[in-house]
């Protein structure tokens, strides 16, 4: 066959080839079957080595022409088809913008009453310039009781249904600490050991200004208590603290807490072995309705314990109660919780039941600040 005859064939193969391809896959094979290593454009052009050198250079130039003029024609191919290929994927894999966004956790979870109530209280105390301190829950009995003024064997041990850990190894008798006050204790000693003798163990050099919220336990249940709940103390120690102070703090706490205006507060002598005097408080509310109203009407209702730190537990954390003296109060926090947010049964707290989570649970993004406003 004539060198233009095999020419005008293989342009005629490789264009129907072309033309037939109709994928991405299948005009690359027509592209190596022609003009690749071992194509046929390709195995033509290696005739042109045993040809003459006239024969060769009219030959080399039709041979060349059609190389260019196939590839050419398969380019442009694989473009259309490329083209063609991602129209079709983004026909596929079309996403429908309008459809409504699908709930992320941040606004289905939510935060438990305690928690926000927790995180309010600090915001509030923190603001006055208060630290916050934690102990732990599993407590010794000279933290819990003996370094708190109650003697061993004093009544007060027993008014607290306390939980007692079976006795341990080193000998160190534990409870599930039945308040908050043992914070106290840890926060004006330096140390974690039980002082040998008073002034002996070094104390946190005062003034002394924290809040200690955290867990306690009584063995305790009815639709006011629970075995677990939860209490925040309040300690003040400095040369010259007085219950002047003590009831300012007080006031301006319930008067952020409620997000009201006023408050009057209430403070009738009472009895605890760590504070003397000793005091509970009451708040001025309005009981007339269904919900309790905090700050108005001429009712009270009993919201804490405090006083000032009697002297022996001063001694007892290593202080000395001729040069300091100091405040403190406990409060409940699951009490404060239901007075407002108006939840009226304590045990639904701890049932984990998500309807009423749902239903009197915060947003998780929603922090509690007093500049952003504690509860909205
Ligand atoms: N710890 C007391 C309780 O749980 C509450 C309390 C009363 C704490 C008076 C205090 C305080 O710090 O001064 O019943």
């Amino acid at each position: 066959m004539s060198l233009d005859a095999q020419i005008d064939t293989l342009r005629t193969e490789i264009t129907a080839a072309v033309a037939a391809a109709s994928d991405q896959t299948q005009i690359e094979a027509v592209r190596v079957g022609a003009l690749g290593k071992k194509g046929s454009v390709s195995a033509l052009l290696a005739t042109l080595g045993k040809m003459q050198p006239e024969e060769r250079k009219s030959a080399g130039a039709a041979i060349n022409g059609l190389k260019t003029e196939m590839a050419g024609l398969i380019e442009a191919r694989a473009a259309e088809l490329a083209r063609a290929a991602l129209d079709a994927r983004l026909a596929a894999e079309r996403v429908d913008v309008t459809l409504p966004v699908g709930t992320p956790p941040t606004a289905e979870g939510r935060i438990h009453p305690v928690s926000q109530v927790m995180d309010e209280i600090t915001a509030i105390f923190s603001d006055m310039g208060f630290s916050i301190a934690e102990g732990p829950e599993i407590e010794t009995d000279w933290y819990n009781f003996t370094a708190l003024n109650f003697p061993e064997g004093h009544p007060a041990r027993e008014m607290h249904d306390t939980f007692f850990m079976a006795p341990s190894a080193d000998g160190v008798k534990r409870v599930l600490r039945t308040h908050t006050s043992p914070v106290q204790v840890r926060s004006m000693l330096k140390t974690n050991e039980k002082p040998a003798a008073p002034y002996l163990t070094p104390a946190v050099e005062p003034p002394i200004r924290v809040v200690c919220p955290g867990r306690t336990y009584r063995h305790d249940s009815d639709q006011t208590h629970t075995p677990m709940f939860h209490q925040v103390e309040g300690l003040v120690i400095d040369k010259t603290s007085h219950i002047g102070q003590l009831r300012w703090v007080l006031e301006e706490f319930f008067k952020a807490f409620f997000e009201i205006d006023d408050v009057t507060l209430r403070f009738r002598p009472s009895f605890f072995p760590f504070t003397e005097p000793s005091m509970e408080v009451d708040v001025q509310c309005d009981r007339s309705g269904p919900d309790v109203k905090i700050g108005q009407g001429s009712d009270w209702l009993e919201v804490l314990g405090c006083g000032m730190v009697h002297p022996n537990v001063l001694r007892n954390c290593g202080l000395d109660p001729d040069v300091y003296q100091g405040f403190a109060w406990g409060i409940g926090i699951d009490r404060l919780a239901m007075l407002k947010y108006g939840m009226n049964d304590l045990r639904a707290f701890f049932d984990a039941d998500k309807r009423w989570l749902d239903h009197y649970g915060f947003r998780p993004l929603d922090l509690p600040t007093l500049f952003g406003g504690l509860s909205s």
